[in-house]
């Protein structure tokens, strides 16, 4: 499996942190914000990574990483998004790179506590379709949301909204997505949302629809960063305990060998 990270946009929440650099690029505690995304796919066992990213400071995310080595990054790749498309429109340029395989997509400003590798292990099990993440959170208006049907055993997503005004539950999709190769025709349907973006969440409802998409609900803390509030969580939440936390030490090594 091959990791994606998405890492464009123009940042226009965090500005003027945002007027002379990528919001990826920003602090978090002590790294910049990219390193986080990068961390997760490698304690996953994912090191064969694309960066997606866009807008005038792209070069800058090459002067910072380079070839990925220092990391633990196996192979750096890098795309260059036009425009300002959305999500699943970044996504897109990840076609050549995933080339049929499945993959593990990030968005860049999404920082765990622990780690991805069970659910990981879980989706490179699943014979197809698409595996989401999900925390419950105190603000889900600002998130795609997912709408429960049934209970206990019976429990099911029904549907999965973007940013609802009043959100069917407190259970957010986080910023991690595991999809098989088809999501690329998928991502080819879609029309732009009200807010002129091709929405991930459109994906993940196809996914839905077709029966084909599973779930698991995280352990450990999850944030975004990309407003004022949420980089200072994310900052105050590492500097406490840190990030991306392996259940065992993941020797870079082992990584590697994925
Ligand atoms: C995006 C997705 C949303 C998801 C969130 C996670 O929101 O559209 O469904 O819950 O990331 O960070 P955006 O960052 O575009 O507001």
């Amino acid at each position: 499996m091959k990791g994606v990270i998405l890492a464009g946009g123009l940042g226009t929440r965090l500005r003027p942190l945002t007027s002379v650099t990528n919001k990826h690029l920003l602090p978090v505690y002590d790294k910049p914000m990219i390193y986080y995304p990068i961390e997760c796919l490698l304690n996953a066992g994912i090191s064969d990574i694309l960066i997606v990213t866009g807008g005038e400071h792209a070069g800058d995310f090459l002067k910072l990483l380079k070839n990925g080595k220092d990391l633990g990054v196996r192979h750096l790749a890098y795309a260059y998004q036009e425009g300002e498309g959305g999500i699943a429109d970044a996504l897109k340029l990840a076609e050549d790179f995933a080339d049929g395989e499945k993959i593990c997509v990030v968005l860049g400003d999404n920082i765990v506590e622990r780690n991805i590798r069970r659910a990981a292990g879980d989706f490179f099990t699943q014979r197809s379709g698409a595996k989401i993440l999900l925390k419950e959170v105190p603000d889900p208006q600002r998130f795609g949301v997912v709408r429960f049907e049934g209970d206990g055993e019976h429990k099911r997503v029904a549907e999965i909204i973007e940013k609802p005004a009043s959100p069917p539950s407190n259970c957010a999709v986080i910023g991690i997505y595991f999809y098989d190769a088809d999501v690329f025709k998928v991502c080819q349907s879609l029309k732009p949302s009200g807010r002129g973006e091709l929405e991930i969440t459109d994906v993940n409802n196809y996914y839905l629809q077709r029966g084909d998409l599973t779930h698991e609900i995280i352990d450990g803390w999850w944030t975004d960063a990309g407003t004022f509030e949420s980089l200072y969580r994310a900052t105050d939440l590492v500097a406490r305990g840190g990030a991306n936390h392996a259940d065992q030490p993941v020797k870079r090594e082992a990584a590697a060998a994925h």
